[in-house]
Parts: C-alpha cells; sequence; structure tokens
C-alpha cells in the first residue's frame, strides 16, 4: 500500500489530504474561505491569496495529525484544471515544489474527475463500466466509463452549470450566499408542483443539459407576483425551482444507462450533496434496478481525499507529470 499526498485549491476550498492506494483516508483537512461571503460570490484574487495562507499549514497539521514523515509518502496528487487559473497555481506550485524536494513523483488530476472518484472512497470495490453524473458550481456533465481511466464525456450543459443555477435563482428569491445549499434548505417541505417552470431540451434525444431559460424564467415570475406573495409562498418556489433543475439531470442520466445497458450510477460534485437529487435518483435507480452510489456529504464537497483518490490509477499506471506542468482553468471545458 502506497500514501499519496493530495492538494486541492481549484476553487474556494483549501484541502490537504493522505490517502492510502487502497482508498483509506488518513486525514482530510479542508479549511473553507468564509471571507467570500460579504462580496456574494467567490473573488478569484482572494481565494488565492487565501490558499497561499493555508496551504502549507494544512500539510504540516496532516503530517502531524498522521505522524507521518515525507519519506512515507509515494507521491503527490494536485488538481490542475478545471477552476479559478490563480487559486490553481498555488496548489500546482506547492505541490511542484514538494515534489522537487522531496524527490517524489507529482501525479495531475482533473478536478471533476476527482469528484466522481470521491465515491470510490466509500465503495472502492465499484468497478467499470458504471455512467457519472457530476455535477458541480461549474460545470454538468454525464460520463461513461469503460474503465477507470478511460471515459467519454456523453452530455454537458450547453450554458449554465447546475450549480451554478442553483446559485442565482436562489440569490433572484433573496436566499443569499451560497444558494445551493440554501434553496436545498428552503425547498424542504415545499410544493415541487407549485408552479412549472420549464424543462430544456426535454425531448432532445441527447444528454446535454441547458439552464439559461429556467433562470429567465423564474426573473419573470419573480417580475410578475408581488413581493408577499413570493414570500407566502417562498417554500413551493424553492420546491417548484429545485425541481426544474433536477428533472433534467434525472432523467437524461437514466435515459442513457438504459440505452447503454449500463447497470451501475454514480453521483458527484458539490450539487450531489443536494437532498432531493440524491434521494430522488436514488429512487428511480432502484425502481430500474441499477446500483446507485453517491459520495457523504463531507466528500461531496471540494476536498483533497478525493484528488488522491483520483490520483490511485494513475500511481498504478505510473502516470506522472513532468515539473513544468501548467495549471489551466479550461472555461466551457470540452473534456475532463
Ligand atoms: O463542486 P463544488 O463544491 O465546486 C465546484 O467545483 O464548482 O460545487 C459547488 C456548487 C455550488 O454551486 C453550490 O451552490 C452547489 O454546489 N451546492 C448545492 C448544494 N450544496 C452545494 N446545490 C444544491 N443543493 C445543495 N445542497
Ligand atoms: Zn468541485
Amino acid at each position: 500500500m502506497n500514501l499519496i499526498l493530495a492538494f486541492e485549491s481549484s476553487c474556494d476550498d483549501t484541502s490537504v489530504a493522505i490517502i492510502g492506494s487502497d482508498y483509506r483516508v488518513l486525514c482530510n483537512l479542508v479549511s473553507t474561505q468564509t471571507d467570500h461571503a460579504d462580496f456574494g460570490g467567490v473573488l478569484p484574487e482572494l481565494a488565492s491569496r487565501l490558499h497561499l495562507q493555508n496551504i502549507l499549514h494544512l500539510t504540516e497539521a496532516a503530517l502531524r495529525k498522521t505522524r507521518l514523515a515525507p519519506a512515507d509518502i509515494a507521491a503527490l496528487a494536485v488538481s490542475i484544471n478545471p477552476g479559478l487559473i490563480g487559486s490553481l497555481i498555488v496548489g500546482l506550485a506547492f505541490a511542484k515544489s514538494l515534489a522537487w524536494s522531496w524527490s517524489k513523483p507529482l501525479i495531475t488530476v482533473n478536478h471533476m474527475l476527482s469528484h466522481i472518484f470521491a465515491n470510490l472512497i466509500e465503495n472502492p470495490s465499484i468497478k467499470p463500466p458504471f455512467l457519472a453524473l457530476v455535477v458541480s458550481g461549474g460545470h454538468t456533465e454525464l460520463v461513461h466509463f469503460t474503465a477507470h481511466t478511460s471515459f467519454e464525456v456523453v452530455g454537458r450543459t450547453l450554458d449554465d452549470a447546475a450549480g451554478e443555477t442553483f446559485d442565482k435563482t436562489a440569490k433572484l428569491l433573496g436566499l443569499g450566499y451560497p444558494g445551493g445549499p440554501l434553496l436545498d434548505k428552503t425547498a424542504r417541505g415545499g410544493d415541487p408542483n407549485f408552479h412549472h417552470f420549464p424543462r430544456a431540451l426535454k425531448r432532445r434525444d441527447d444528454q446535454n443539459f441547458s439552464y439559461s431559460g429556467l433562470k429567465t424564467a423564474v426573473r419573470e415570475y419573480l417580475a410578475r407576483h408581488e413581493a408577499e406573495f413570493v414570500n407566502a409562498h417562498i417554500n413551493d418556489l424553492a420546491a417548484s425551482i429545485q425541481q426544474a433543475i433536477i428533472d433534467p439531470l434525472i432523467d437524461k442520466t437514466l435515459r442513457y444507462a438504459r440505452l447503454k445497458g449500463l447497470k451501475t450510477i454514480l453521483l458527484a460534485g458539490g450539487v450531489a450533496a443536494n437532498s432531493a437529487l440524491r434521494d430522488q435518483l436514488r429512487e428511480r435507480a432502484a425502481a430500474l434496478g441499477l446500483d446507485f452510489f453517491r459520495p457523504s456529504l463531507e466528500l461531496c464537497v471540494d476536498n483533497a481525499a478525493m484528488v488522491g483518490a483520483a490520483a490511485i490509477p494513475k500511481l498504478e499506471a505510473g502516470q506522472f507529470a513532468k515539473l513544468d506542468v501548467n495549471a489551466f482553468s479550461n472555461k466551457g471545458t470540452k473534456f475532463l
């Protein structure tokens, strides 16, 4: 069993973890940057500076907590895309300098792939082929895995991501930041059929998603109704919007799984923490006799244990990065 020291700094969470090549997590420290709340969204420059402040302390704490020394570590793993470029560079520069000074191999991983591999931490026996629905603040992708290192993105959003839609519609409802968890909470006990918001690309025979129309529909609905009415029905409206976001995710995932005869579905990404999505996808997958996995809530958020998990197949295959490797933000990524 080899140990991987992993780093995550793609957005507003700095995290350092130590994980074994058997997916056992020895420690997974996450420092969430709460300073962005005052700005109503993540401020990239501030995020980079906070990563810089946090990453060394977290690494020292991880080694101290596990009583491990650099000599015990087999490799270093770090996210290089997608994400905020300044934030990614902090994690990558730090990982590179340790790789160089400790003479360890460096493994670079994709942040979205890491989210998917968070599932392997709690269920290491999951075997491809499987279909992964990965939904985060910036990405919404359906990925068909034929092996741990072999996959194809078979669907994606054509405009806004699901998490972004949670955040923006929550803001329109006046729920505040971060919108996703607040909309989830407000929707509990609300009636998802109170108002039918549009489900885009419903009849299209592919796995793509679109959310910009929903955002506009919510804005127009709110403009047509008095604040008093909206406040009186805030739970019902939150539940109706949430259902309009998750219905296409669930429908298209299950449709593709049936089309391809895939028996295993994995949910991943920050939006995988959404209670309605977790419950409804689990129930509907079970009704079709499919196996369904999703990470526990603490592994849905950005964390370095999942980065280490995604690095395991690369460590086993000896796929190491050169020290001149670069990070890239990959806006509108066409690949993982
Ligand atoms: O994966 P993540 O932590 O960061 C990115 O890689 O983008 O995902 C963050 C996204 C945000 O849009 C946040 O609002 C959303 O995940 N999110 C949720 C919930 N918890 C986090 N969306 C809906 N319901 C939740 N409970
Ligand atoms: Zn993420």
